[in-house]
């Protein structure tokens, strides 16, 4: 029980990654704030969490969004009176070559991956200032900001950005008692890495649902688990974790070597 009663927010908890994470962080025993953009999404991750016997709030809220964000963090302390952790796990990825790829798209994927996820922290880190205990902020990057994927440039490119805007903030802010470190997943098995297989079939042929069964970790004859990746987020929301900071903990079955 690493998160005993502890207050943790988890964005984009609607489906895949985010579903999973909150599902460990309450099998940690915290409660659990699941926010997304559809509300039938997060009342079933609701669900969920409420299974494992803790109390959650689903909301529904947009990254993008900052008065949406700053409203559902005053609606979690009006329900659970502070909040200690909070997991910035939302993001999007849109798949294009390099050369085709257009503004749009690209500015898309930073603004929800890297300044959305910005913008977050921030109010999170205002909320745990206000309240005087500190607290733990966790980034889902991937291991596509340490290395580079073809058709992926913009989402390798903003994820590299919220490595280093990890350390950033884990420097600012230890002040405050607050820990900010970031994980690295490698393929997890989530409606994303569906995505990405249907987007390279389209182009290249076959089924999606058996190129996807070939994006695992090398050392493993299985995919990364959502809940698996939830489980090292939880320990790094824990007090535990305390010496570990401004990191980038690769969660990707031994794939990326550093
Ligand atoms: N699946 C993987 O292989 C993998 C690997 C490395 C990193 N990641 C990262 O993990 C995180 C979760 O990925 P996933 O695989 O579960 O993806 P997913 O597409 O299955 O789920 C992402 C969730 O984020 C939500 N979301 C998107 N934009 C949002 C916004 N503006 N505001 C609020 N919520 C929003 C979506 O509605 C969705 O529920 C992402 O940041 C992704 O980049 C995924």
């Amino acid at each position: 029980m690493l998160l005993k009663d502890k207050v943790i927010f988890v964005t984009g908890a609607g489906q895949g990654m985010g579903r999973g994470i909150a599902q460990a962080v309450a099998e940690a025993g915290a409660q659990v704030v699941v926010s997304d953009l559809r509300l039938e999404t997060v009342q079933e991750t609701a669900q969920l969490v409420e299974a494992s016997g803790q109390h959650t709030l689903p909301l529904i809220a947009d990254v993008l969004d900052a008065q949406e964000m700053s409203s559902a963090i005053q609606q979690a302390v009006a329900a659970f009176g502070r909040l200690d952790g909070w997991v910035n796990n939302a993001g999007v990825v849109k798949m294009d070559s390099a050369l085709d790829m257009s503004e749009e798209d690209w500015a898309f994927q930073f603004e929800v991956n890297t300044q959305g996820l910005f913008v977050c922290c921030q109010l999170a880190a205002k909320q745990m200032i206000a309240q005087g205990t500190g607290g733990a902020i966790v980034n889902i990057a991937s291991n596509a900001g340490k290395v580079g994927y073809r058709n992926m440039a913009a989402y390798n490119a903003s994820k590299a950005a919220v490595i280093n805007l990890t350390r950033s903030l884990s420097l600012e802010w230890a002040e405050h008692n607050i820990n900010v470190n970031a994980v690295c997943p490698g393929g997890v098995d989530t409606p994303m890495l569906l995505g990405v297989a249907e987007w390279l079939t389209r182009r290249i042929g076959g089924d999606p649902h058996e190129l996807v069964k070939t994006m695992k970790p090398h050392q493993m004859n299985r995919h990364v688990q959502p809940i698996e990746v939830g489980r090292v987020v939880a320990f790094l929301l824990s007090e535990q974790a305390t010496i570990i900071r401004g990191q980038a903990i690769n969660v990707d079955g031994g794939d990326t070597p550093y």
